[in-house]
């Protein structure tokens, strides 16, 4: 269910407010479950000392928070890649472009996303991380656009389900920008030029 759009959703002053159409998620809603997931995450890898991986730039956001709520030993660290450029034909391919600091082998990894859409991405990186032999693998992202999936992937951590929408804010972009935003929502139409 969307959230309305209130005035009080919106953090005041913030100039970037009034290119939004609708708040879909609250800060309040993100943070809740952001608070819910680190929970469970923290009961299920106790004495594990797990290695949270994300890839540049979105799930900044989202990682911190998460890793603040967590009551447990744990790491971060970071890739980053160059995503599809849908102007390009090669859509799908993605290029590493900084790779992890820390050795992964024997460790047990959480890797965390902002969005799984196509799932290109994350299978993509998936590969990559399972051929170093970890301990063991699992999925965590924020949003997931299963309708949009062309390959699968296992998703054992989920935020919220997120269909059919572009969004921005809680580091989610739009051309690069909208990120800082507390809350996420949609941007009016006619900013967005997604062709
Ligand atoms: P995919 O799963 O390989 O298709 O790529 C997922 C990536 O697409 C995410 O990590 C985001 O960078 C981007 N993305 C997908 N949906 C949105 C959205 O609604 N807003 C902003 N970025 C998005």
């Amino acid at each position: 269910m969307d959230t309305p759009f209130l005035a009080s959703s919106l953090h005041t002053p913030n100039e970037l407010t009034k290119d939004i159409r609708r708040v879909i998620f609250s800060e309040e809603e993100l943070q809740r479950r952001v608070r819910e997931l680190a929970g469970q995450i923290s009961a299920d890898y106790r004495g594990l000392d797990p290695l949270l991986v994300g890839v540049l730039r979105g799930v900044v956001f989202f990682m911190t928070d998460l890793m603040q709520a967590m009551t447990i030993p744990a790491s971060l660290d970071f890739m980053a890649i160059s995503r599809y450029d849908p102007q390009q034909k090669s859509k799908g391919a993605v290029r590493l472009t900084k790779d992890l600091e820390e050795s992964v082998e024997g460790r047990h990894l959480i890797f965390v996303e902002d969005v799984v859409d196509t799932g290109l991405t994350l299978s993509y990186l998936l590969r990559v991380l399972k051929a170093r032999t970890p301990a063991s693998l699992e999925v965590c992202v924020l949003f997931d656009k299963s309708r949009h999936r062309l390959v699968d992937v296992p998703v054992k951590y989920k935020g919220f389900d997120l269909q059919d929408r572009f969004v921005v804010g809680y580091g989610l972009d739009y051309r690069g920008g909208y990120r800082h935003l507390p809350f996420v929502g949609e941007l009016k139409p006619e900013l967005l030029n997604l062709a």
